[in-house]
């Protein structure tokens, strides 16, 4: 008897131990997050070992979050739901079935989970995607583009190009009812990096005819230069993304070779080469005081060797890498960031090089919110937060869309 007491103290107390996180008192919901944090963290755990014994890709074990959350095509009394290709990338379709005379907009998203992972298919991301369509009656083309580390950069974004560039066919549009002067591209996260990135290199197509009308960016993923900007710094051990797990992201969009990942946990990947990029990515003045606090800028680079991966600094892997000429062409964006992120200083510097270029720019900051909150928007990890992020995005849409 005593000793089962026992055993259980420490066990609770051990749980204890893993479950609690200091998290900042202004982040919404801590407590539920602590836990949906515990079941993230106990299967990086367990992709790290499956790694490390040679049994599994860690990305292939991580995937299987992914794949618990994949849900069928089915149709509701809103909205008609179909698995096609466009230009032989698949795509799941929602169609409004309300067909209100008159053409509907459109919005082809991106999801997120890093190049790696996520999936068109997954629960949050089908019913974000019934939801815009319902309330916008627009169609919503979600991209099922390739991941990592099967396919590395430039796939994923080849894949998603390519869609977009046939659903901005105007037979396309007009078999989907949709004004061609009312398409958006969107995404989250890896997704956000995707749409900005499509936004920019489809201006240049002269096959393109279409224009798309507005990008919307929640928390994208923007750049490889510095990996210690404030918010990489303050946020390097947040639940959900913490700073390894972005970095791992990065270097498997581009290599399986682990020596990559090593530089840019380091920040040794920038070469001196990349000095004039460090001028697009310079947060010491492109991000606002209250960000920038005590932390000490220091170039990357530092005229070491850098990474001779290529793609790294290609600017449709890293769309804050772009040149201002480029910058000035893109369609109005809006870019929702989140103070507990590492990613909250790539979407506030492309807000403002965009500003500063002329481009229309909404930059929404979510003081009380961190990363991935607009996937947990279904049960058991319900955020409110989640629902007003979803809320926020849907009514931006609505507004200039
Ligand atoms: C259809 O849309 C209405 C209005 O937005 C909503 O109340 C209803 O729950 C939706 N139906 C389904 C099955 O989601
Ligand atoms: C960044 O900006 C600061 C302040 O203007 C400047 O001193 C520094 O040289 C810049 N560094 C780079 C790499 O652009």
């Amino acid at each position: 008897m005593g000793i089962k007491l026992f055993s259980f103290a420490v066990a609770s107390v051990l749980l204890g131990y893993y479950v609690y996180l200091p998290l900042p008192e202004t982040l919404n919901e801590r407590w539920k997050l602590m836990v949906v944090d515990t079941c993230f963290r106990s299967l990086e755990n367990l992709a790290e070992l499956t790694e490390f014994i040679g049994l599994k890709h860690y990305m292939e074990v991580m995937m299987l979050l992914t794949v618990a959350e994949m849900v069928g095509p089915s149709s509701d009394e809103n909205v008609t739901v179909v698995d096609t290709t466009f230009n032989g990338v698949a795509v799941r379709v929602f169609e409004p079935t309300n067909r209100n005379p008159g053409l509907r907009r459109a919005v082809i998203y991106m999801h997120g989970g890093g190049w790696c992972l996520g999936s068109a298919k997954m629960q949050p991301y089908d019913v974000l995607s019934r939801k815009t369509a319902t309330e916008l009656n627009a169609v919503i083309v979600s991209v099922e583009y390739r991941l990592a580390p099967q396919h590395h950069f430039p796939d994923q974004f080849n894949d998603v190009y390519a869609v977009v560039k046939y659903f901005l066919q105007r037979d396309v549009l007009v078999q989907y009812l949709v004004d061609p002067g009312r398409v958006a591209v969107a995404g989250d996260s890896a997704g956000g990096n995707l749409a900005a990135a499509v936004a920019q290199q489809i201006k240049e197509d002269p096959e393109v005819q279409v224009e798309i009308k507005i990008q919307a960016l929640v928390y994208p993923a923007l750049q490889t230069i510095d990996f210690n900007t404030p918010s990489y710094q303050q946020n390097k051990n947040m639940p959900i993304l913490p700073k390894t797990l972005m970095v791992r992201f990065w270097s498997e969009y581009f290599s399986r070779d682990k020596s990559l990942l090593r530089e840019m946990m380091a920040n040794t990947h920038t070469s001196l080469e990349a000095k004039d990029l460090s001028s697009l990515v310079n947060w010491s003045v492109l991000l606002p005081e209250k960000f920038r606090k005590e932390y000490k800028y220091t170039p990357p680079g530092g005229g070491k060797e850098g990474t001779r991966v290529p793609g790294v600094f290609d600017p449709r892997a890293a769309p804050l890498l772009a040149g201002d000429e480029k910058l000035r062409a893109l369609p109005q964006a809006y870019i929702m960031t989140c103070e507990f992120d590492v990613l909250r200083d790539d979407g506030t510097m492309y807000a403002m090089r965009l500003q500063r270029a002329g481009v229309q720019v909404t930059l929404e900051h979510f003081e009380d919110c961190f990363h991935g909150v607009l996937m947990l928007i279904t049960w058991p990890a319900n955020f409110a937060i989640g629902q007003k992020l979803m809320s926020r995005y849907i009514d931006w849409l609505q507004e200039n869309l």
